[in-house]
């Protein structure tokens, strides 16, 4: 619908100053015709004070409405009062039926319905009396003849026009509400883009930022695996020699000090290039754990067994070097933290599923005891926990003061591609 600048549209501004347009020409085409249809004094006076009546409700009418709202309060008493001054102009000068016709035009949007077609009957008695000739009442019997003929056709076609604008309105109204539905759809959808836009770049951010944690903390495992194992090690060999006078085992000690420099440094070397451990470079898990636990029982004087169980199957890299590094630290913690006189390891292959055992006969400790994460040590179990989540398992540790200590790695079998 065409709206002018001030946002009302053409048939607002129609409704609103059309009647003073139609009652301008009515007044004048009366006074020309005044003599013809042999208007009095007293007709034109009581003419002239009805035309003001029609100005004033029409003024009235066009501030309280100026919207002219479909059935707005106080509508039926607009039209009612119009369509009567308009029959009392018609009596005295037929012309004035001009303005009458206006009976026609708004009827739909100022009466409610169900008297829509009371409104256009009344309207069509005043064009069929101000069009039968004679003036009113219809004087002859031919003017009654023709009043009633012409009646028949005004509200006929009233009614016909009457239909098809109330049926050109409810489609009006229709496109209108549809328009407005998906004005709101639109809106809606673009208020779920908007917020999908910053929920993307929350996730976006928070991948990052779990990435990034992902990468700490497997630094931080390397870290703990390569250079902080090998530098115990190396530091308990070293203090061995201080207290050893026979050279030759001096020697010994101080041998397997390079050897452990060598190999951290190697590993460490690796795990900036984020490879696989050497260990596993060329040997399957179970090989490469009987090396790690012969080369324990060499550093440490303690007996330890290694057992796997199951087919051995090739596994995928991270599922080989999770398992491999958490069996290091808990052999690392037997020989450190236990006094055991003994160690197991046990490696089975169970289907869907790998796990690994490690026990020794040890002082074991409680728990619930360990000091919170200090940032001087105690990142080993921890790790291990860390190392086994990140591929999908779990670690448990079973153990109480005196009873020794057992750590059982569980993870997924995931097999090598
Ligand atoms: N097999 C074990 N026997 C006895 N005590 C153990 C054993 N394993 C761990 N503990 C106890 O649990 C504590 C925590 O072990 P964890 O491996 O987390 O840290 P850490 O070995 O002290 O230091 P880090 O591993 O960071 O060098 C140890 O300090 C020790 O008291
Ligand atoms: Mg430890």
């Amino acid at each position: 619908m065409r709206t002018a600048r001030d946002g009302t549209t053409v048939e607002q501004r129609f409704f609103r100053y059309g009647p003073y347009t139609l009652l301008g020409i009515a007044v004048l085409m009366s006074a020309l015709s005044s003599g013809l249809v042999g208007m009095t004094v007293t007709d034109m006076y009581a003419a002239g004070i009805l035309t003001a009546a029609a100005c004033a409700l029409q003024l009235w009418w066009g501030r309280t409405r100026p919207g002219s709202t479909p059935h707005a309060p106080g509508a039926p008493v607009y039209y009612v009062l119009r369509t009567v001054i308009g029959f009392a102009l018609c009596w005295f000068n037929p012309f004035f039926s001009i303005y009458a016709i206006t009976g026609y035009f708004d009827v739909g949007v100022l009466l409610p319905k169900r008297f829509a077609r009371a409104g256009l009957m009344c309207t069509a008695v005043t064009m069929a009396g101000s069009q039968s000739g004679g003036g009113m009442p219809p004087a002859s019997l031919t003017n009654w003849v023709a009043f009633g003929a012409l009646f028949v056709l005004h509200a006929s076609l009233a009614l016909v026009f009457g239909n098809i604008g109330a049926r050109e309105a409810e489609r009006t109204q229709r496109q209108a509400e549809t328009i407005t539905e998906l004005e709101r759809a639109n809106t809606r959808l673009e208020q779920a883009l908007a917020e999908n836009a910053t929920l993307h770049a929350q996730l976006l951010l928070q991948a990052r930022e779990a990435g990034i944690a992902d990468e700490r903390r497997r630094l931080a495992a390397d870290i703990h695996d390569t250079l902080a194992q090998g530098l115990t090690g190396i530091i308990a060999q070293l203090q061995a020699v201080t207290s050893i006078a026979d050279p030759v085992l001096a020697r010994e000690h101080l041998d397997r000090a390079a050897g452990l420099a060598r190999h951290s440094l190697g590993e460490a070397r690796r795990s900036v290039h984020n490879l696989v451990p050497a260990a596993l470079e060329d040997d399957d898990l179970p090989a490469a754990l009987k090396k790690t636990v012969a080369g324990w029982t060499e550093r440490t004087a303690v007996r330890a067994d290694l057992t796997v169980t199951g087919t051995v199957e090739p596994l995928h890299d991270e599922v080989g070097v999770t398992l491999l590094r958490i069996a290091e630290e808990a052999l690392s913690n037997a020989a450190r933290h236990a006094g055991a006189t003994r160690a197991g390891v046990t490696l089975s292959y169970m289907g869907d599923e790998i796990t690994l055992d490690v026990r020794d006969d040890g002082c074991g400790f409680d728990p619930a005891d360990l000091a919170p994460h200090s940032g001087r040590g105690g990142f080993g179990l921890g790790g291990m926990r860390a190392r086994a989540e990140r591929i999908a398992g779990t670690v448990e540790i079973e153990t109480e003061p005196g009873q020794g200590t057992a750590v059982s790695a569980r993870v997924p079998l995931v097999r090598r591609t």
